[in-house]
C-alpha cells in the first residue's frame, strides 16, 4: 500500500465534497487534507461525515501563505476551488479571475517550491465554448464564451505552460455538468428539484431548448481519481457520462419524478451568450480503463432523493442567501 497525503482544495464545494467522500472510502490508507475559503459555497456540514477522517483548514488559495502552509506537507493536489457559477461570473467576473485564475497561480507556485508530484487542475467543458453537432476533443481549441469559462480556460493555460517551462507534474481533467448531493441550490438540478417540491414556478432561460451533458458526481469523483492515479503528466481529459439532454427535457423528467405538473415551467428571459450545447468526445479517459457507471434515470432518482432526505441542508441556504430563484444555471 501506498501511503499520499493528497491536498484537496475547495473540498467543502459540491464535487470537492463528494470526491473527499469517495477518496476515503476509495483509499483509506491516504492522508485527506482539505483547503477551502468556505465561501457562499463552500460548506463544513458537507464534510460532517468524514469530519474525524479528514484535515480541515480554513484558507483562500489566493493568498500566498495560505496556500504555502498546507502544500508543504502534501504529496499530491486535486484543485476543485473556484468561483462557479456563470451567472454571478456575468454580474461579477473580478472574482472569478482572482480565485480562477490567480489563486491557481499561487498553488502552481507553491506546488513547484515544495516539489508536489502531482497537480490535477479540475477544469470543465466550458472552456471549449458551445457546439452544436458533434463532439469536443481534447486538442481542439479553446473558445470559453462567459467570464466563467474564460478564467478556467485561463487556469488551464497557466498550467500548461508550468508544465512545459518548469516540468510542473500536471494533468488536466475537463467534465460535463455534474448532479448528485451537496449541489448549491443555485444550479439547474438542485434548483428544479427545491421548486417542484415546494409548488413554485421553476424559470427556465429562453426556450429551453440548451443542450448539457449530464454526469453523476461520484462517476466524475471516479475518474478524477482514475486520472490521478493512471493520467500521463501534461495531459487533458475530458470527463463525460454521454448523456445529452434538452434543459426543459431535464426539468419535465424531474416533474414527473416528483409528480408536479408541467405548468410549474416559468419560461424567463434568456441568458447572454448562452451556451447553445455541450458535448464531449470521451475516447481517450476510456483508453485508460475509465467508463462512467451512472445512467441519467438512476443517478438523478437518487439525486431527488437526496434533496427529499436533506431539506435540513438547503432550507437555510435558500433562507439565508435568498437565492435568486428567476435565474437557471
Ligand atoms: N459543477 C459542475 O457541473 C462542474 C462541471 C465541470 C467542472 N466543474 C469544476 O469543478 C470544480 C468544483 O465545482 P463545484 O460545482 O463543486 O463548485 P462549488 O462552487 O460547489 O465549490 C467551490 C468550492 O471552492 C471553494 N472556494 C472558492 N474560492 C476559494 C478560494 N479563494 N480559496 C479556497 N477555496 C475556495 C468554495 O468555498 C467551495 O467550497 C470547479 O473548479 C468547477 O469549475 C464543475
Amino acid at each position: 500500500m501506498i501511503y499520499m497525503k493528497i491536498l484537496i482544495t475547495g473540498g467543502a464545494g459540491f464535487i470537492g465534497s463528494n470526491f473527499v467522500h469517495y477518496m476515503i472510502r476509495k483509499h483509506p490508507e491516504y492522508e485527506i487534507v482539505v483547503l477551502d475559503k468556505l465561501t457562499y459555497a463552500g460548506k463544513k456540514e458537507n464534510l460532517q461525515a468524514v469530519w474525524n477522517k479528514i484535515t480541515f483548514i480554513k484558507g483562500d488559495i489566493t493568498k500566498k501563505e495560505d496556500a504555502e502552509k498546507v502544500i508543504k506537507n502534501c504529496n499530491w493536489i486535486v484543485n476543485f476551488a473556484a468561483e462557479t457559477h456563470v451567472d454571478r461570473s456575468i454580474i461579477e467576473a473580478g472574482t472569478f479571475v482572482l480565485t480562477d485564475v490567480f489563486g491557481i497561480y499561487n498553488l502552481l507556485e507553491a506546488a513547484r517550491k515544495f516539489d508536489i508530484s502531482k497537480f490535477e487542475q479540475i477544469s470543465t467543458d466550458e472552456v471549449y465554448g458551445h457546439i452544436l453537432k458533434g463532439s469536443f476533443k481534447e486538442q481542439d481549441r479553446l473558445n470559453p464564451r462567459n467570464p466563467y469559462s474564460a478564467s478556467k480556460a485561463s487556469a488551464e493555460l497557466l498550467c500548461k505552460a508550468y508544465f512545459e517551462t518548469y516540468g510542473s507534474p500536471i494533468t488536466i481533467t475537463r467534465s460535463s455538468n455534474n448532479y448528485g448531493p451537496y449541489q448549491h441550490p443555485e444550479k439547474l438540478i438542485p434548483k428544479t428539484i427545491i421548486y417542484a417540491l415546494s409548488n413554485k414556478a421553476i424559470p427556465i432561460y429562453g426556450t429551453g431548448e440548451n443542450i448539457r451533458d449530464w454526469i453523476y458526481v461520484e462517476d466524475n469523483c471516479e475518474a478524477i481519481d482514475w486520472v490521478l492515479h493512471k493520467g500521463k503528466l501534461g495531459e487533458v481529459y475530458n470527463i463525460a457520462a454521454n448523456q445529452e439532454f434538452k434543459n426543459v427535457d431535464v426539468i419535465r423528467t424531474i416533474l414527473k419524478l416528483t409528480r408536479k405538473p408541467e405548468s410549474l415551467i416559468e419560461y424567463v428571459k434568456d441568458r447572454p451568450g448562452h451556451d447553445l450545447r455541450y458535448s464531449l468526445n470521451t475516447k481517450k479517459i476510456r483508453e485508460i480503463g475509465w467508463i462512467p457507471k451512472t445512467i441519467f434515470n438512476d443517478g438523478i432518482k437518487k439525486t431527488i432523493d437526496w434533496y427529499m432526505r436533506n431539506t435540513q441542508w438547503w432550507m437555510p441556504i435558500i433562507e439565508k442567501e435568498k437565492v435568486d430563484f428567476h435565474k437557471t444555471s
